[in-house]
């Protein structure tokens, strides 16, 4: 058990493995678990529900305005709400993603959320996963991780991923759709998805999740050691 509250960051392009591996961690030593992506996929989902293009700077401006995106986590688990609906469910298609993708290029959206997700981490005792958790919402975190993985394989895992869940896909759309996305993500203005200067970067590359864990868990608890948890 780690006693000192640590900010970990978790960064990597989507694939990467960090969703799977940073709930693990948050649950393994007791930490909250931010997915900050599931918050860009519910400004997504109520964009989409309004009938605002996600080409539509001054609508989706207009649209941050008056939202409200309450997020909690239960059970280790994150939940949105949009309206009051819970739509955590509905907002993990890849349809959402890549127009969560378009979405959270503009900086209004981005600001509009940076408040919450430092709230979030304001006691420390979090493992906050997405994009730019390391280089701009975070930036004094005392451990950053920047996840990656070979684009065949990370397009295989969301492949795998979507099949379990009963959803009928084609490797070959999955991948061009990463792609497509991992492109937005890395060439927008605001808050590109790259490596915090100070990340530990791990390439998941078949290497399976367990070995990943335990990697982090060491470099966690080696820190909290030396910051004398
Ligand atoms: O992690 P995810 O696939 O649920 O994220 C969906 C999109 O949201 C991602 O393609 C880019 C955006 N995002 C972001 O810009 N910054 C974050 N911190 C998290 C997600």
């Amino acid at each position: 058990m780690i006693e000192k509250r640590l900010i970990i960051t978790v960064d990597g392009p989507a694939g990467s493995g960090k969703s799977t591996v940073s709930k693990i961690l948050a649950e393994r030593i007791s930490y909250m678990y931010l997915d900050t992506g599931l918050l860009y996929r519910a400004v997504a989902y109520a964009a989409m529900q309004r009938g605002i293009s996600v080409e539509d700077d001054e609508a989706l401006r207009k649209l941050c305005e008056g939202i409200n995106i309450p997020f909690e986590t239960d059970n280790g688990n994150m939940k949105v709400l949009i309206d009051g609906e819970d739509v955590s469910d509905s907002v993990r298609t890849e349809e959402i993603g890549m127009l969560a993708s378009s979405v959270s290029a503009v900086s209004a959206v981005r600001d509009t959320l940076l408040q919450p997700q430092r709230n979030a981490g304001r006691y420390g005792g979090i493992v906050a996963e997405g994009r730019d958790m390391g280089t701009v919402v975070f930036p004094d975190a005392d451990i950053k991780f920047f996840l990656d993985a070979d684009p065949d394989e990370r397009a295989r895992r969301r492949y795998a991923q979507l099949m379990e869940n009963g959803v009928n896909v084609d490797l070959s759309a999955i991948k061009r759709g990463l792609e497509a996305r991992d492109y937005q993500d890395t060439q927008r203005e605001v808050a590109p998805l790259k490596p915090a200067g100070d990340s530990v970067i791990i390439d998941t590359t078949g290497i399976d999740v367990d070995r990943v864990i335990e990697k982090m868990t060491i470099m966690v608890e080696k820190h909290a050691r030396k910051v004398g948890s």
